[in-house]
């Protein structure tokens, strides 16, 4: 007993050591639902209407509750919990409660209960309206007192379901190991003894089915607390198909489809992509990237000191104008869903208007992978216990494997090489002779546009933190590559993970190459290092130590925005989220024979001999 005594307080010192490394960024994780209790009283209520959603397929909906209780306070608040059966009879082993009244998992979404009706310390009655998605099971919505910190349960709610809870939803596309290939990667209810997931797609009027392999991911999977124990929630089946040998810029419609085995079939909607251009190929090219988005909620729920505030504006701002992009990069830092699963559910639901349209690529960051002791470069708990396995299931990326979170791919006249800091990359390693052979192996007659990907900035940045460490980069981050990047003339390196927007000159080992700012003709001579991390989550504060290197720095949320108009001319945008406006730019003009130029250290020595 008294193991265990000594064992539940470990797990307790260490959810709060945890909530404080990551900044309490999960909302949900202010919630203790581990120290809940049932306190109903018979003349608090709580309705929710309507109570069958999705009757015209709809997967996103609106319900209101309308709520009571006869001791109101301002800290009462609505959690809403799925699946609506939320009193479990038993707790896993793992969750740190071992002993009534089992509330085993942590509510999908919560708001104050007088967040809509000021009145409701006063008289005792409210109302809110909230938003819900499909995901797979039905809801109910609980009214607590106590505040997050002493949860008590005083009134559940009617539950309300989709009227089809496990429909195929959410499509995200990403290119695939070769250049002709477009993955679909989409969740249901559906599991393989149910029904046979499928593709129908075809350029218009032709159409085609192709089969989708089928991915679960279990809670043993995942490496600790909370997603093993209060954030777990079934993410349901995870499908991926590969359309291949795509005409190259041909426009393909597909629906989403599964068969069940009484021969009657399931469809989404129908959705529509451009397949992407052959390597090479000379053509507008439009490419946007940014990391550290998150999500939010448009119904104000999961608040927390404004954290995302900027990741509903960049959405809306690139649906606005997802007729001008080609295809996005994220990377890293995607959903903070910190170990609580229904989040990624809401966040493909998010993007699902881009990622549907346009391939969605992701890069590894340390709120997808960090965890103690499972092989990731940083020993800290930012992953909440997810350990990389969500990231790896809900969106394709071509790697080799998955859990190695570094791959290339070709986009017509760019060629991207995206590396995965929360694994080592330095000399040695293999993630190093990956970076090389990536950066060498491409044809820059063909692609000239070599551009650099990562979460963690391995470049330079003048965020606060690394100001005062004094490397202005994550520690050992371009010590090894910055030889790679010169000699194989990296363009643009770009990264996340500090939430602000900051562009370098070309710069080489510290300085910088060339003393143009806005216009670069000819060779850079070097490469440009830009922070693109501020598309949603807090901001990260600048140092206000001015080095010669950088160029512009914004402490506002954004994205960037590449334009390739032929193998001459590269046009480099920074936009804000707010209003979708260019706050800084540059432009590259030059030839091949720029690129073949030797520069400092880009060329090996040459010989005398003739
Ligand atoms: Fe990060």
């Amino acid at each position: 007993m008294k193991e265990i005594k000594l064992r539940l307080a470990i797990l307790l010192v260490l959810a709060t050591l945890q909530n404080a490394s990551s900044h309490g960024e999960q909302p949900l994780s202010r919630i203790s639902i581990h120290k809940a209790t049932f306190a109903l009283h018979e003349l608090a209520y709580i309705q929710a209407s309507p109570t069958v959603l999705g009757l015209r397929g709809e997967n996103t909906e609106w319900v209101t509750l309308e709520f009571g209780s006869k001791n109101p306070s301002v800290d009462d608040w609505i959690g809403v919990f799925s699946p609506a059966n939320f009193s479990a009879s038993t707790c896993p082993e793992e969750n740190p409660r071992v002993y009534p009244p089992f509330l085993c998992s942590a509510p999908i979404k919560f708001q104050y209960a007088n967040y809509s009706a000021p009145e409701y310390k006063d008289t005792g009655k409210g109302f809110l309206k909230l938003q819900l998605i499909n995901q797979r099971s039905d809801f109910s919505f609980v009214l607590f007192s106590g505040g997050l910190l002493n949860p008590k349960v005083v009134a559940v709610s009617n539950h309300v379901a989709f009227s089809n809870p496990d429909a195929p939803v959410y499509p995200r596309l990403a290119q695939g190991k070769e250049w002709n290939e477009m993955t679909v990667t989409w969740t249901s209810g559906y599991g393989i003894n149910e029904a046979e997931p499928f593709v129908e797609w075809g350029p218009r009027g032709e159409s085609m089915r192709s089969p989708a392999v089928t991915q679960t991911v279990d809670r043993n999977s995942l490496c600790g607390a909370p997603a093993r124990t209060v954030g777990w929630r079934d993410p349901g089946f995870i499908h991926t198909s590969f359309l291949k040998e795509l005409w190259p810029n041909r426009v393909y419609t597909y629906k989403l489809g599964h068969r069940l085995f009484n021969g009657t079939y399931i469809w989404s909607q129908t959705y529509h992509f451009r397949a992407s251009p052959y390597p090479g190929q000379n053509s507008l090219q439009r490419v946007v990237i940014f990391g550290d988005m998150g999500k939010d909620e448009a119904d104000g729920s999961n608040e927390y000191n404004n954290f995302q505030r900027g990741s509903l504006n960049t959405t809306k701002q690139l649906i606005q104008d997802l007729k001008n992009i080609d295809i996005v990069f994220h990377i890293g830092d995607v959903c903070y869903a910190n170990g609580y699963l229904s989040q990624w559910d809401q966040f493909t639901a998010q993007v699902e208007p881009i990622a549907s349209t346009v391939p969605y690529m992701i890069a590894s960051g340390n709120h997808e992978r960090d965890w103690p002791g499972t092989g990731s470069f940083y020993e800290n708990m930012d992953s909440g216990g997810e350990c990389g396995v969500l990231a790896e299931n809900m969106f394709y990326v071509p790697t080799e494997t998955r859990a190695k979170f570094w791959y290339s791919t070709d986009y017509g006249m760019f060629r991207f090489c995206i590396a995965d800091t929360e694994h080592d990359w330095r000399e040695g390693t293999e993630q190093y002779k990956f970076i090389e052979h990536c950066l060498a192996s491409v044809d820059r007659q063909k692609q000239p546009w070599l551009i650099f990907l990562a979460h963690r900035v391995l470049g330079y940045s003048s965020c606060i933190s690394y100001a005062e460490e004094g490397s202005f980069e994550e520690p050992m981050g371009r010590e090894s590559l910055q030889k790679l990047w010169q000699k194989y003339k990296v363009d643009i390196a770009l990264y996340g993970h500090v939430h602000n927007y900051e562009r370098t000159c070309p710069i080489y080992q510290n300085i910088c190459t060339n003393e143009e700012k806005h216009y670069y003709k000819g060779s850079l001579n070097g490469t440009i290092h830009v922070v693109a991390g501020g598309a949603g989550a807090s901001l990260s504060t600048f140092t206000t130590l001015q080095t010669k290197w950088s160029i512009f720095k914004d402490y506002d949320h954004g994205f960037v925005k590449l334009t390739a108009f032929d193998h001459s001319n590269l046009l480099f945008e920074y936009k804000k989220s707010r209003d979708g406006q260019v706050y800084d730019s540059f432009r590259i003009s030059r030839d091949y024979r720029d690129i073949l130029a030797c520069t400092v250290d880009s060329c090996s020595s040459t010989t005398l001999a003739s």
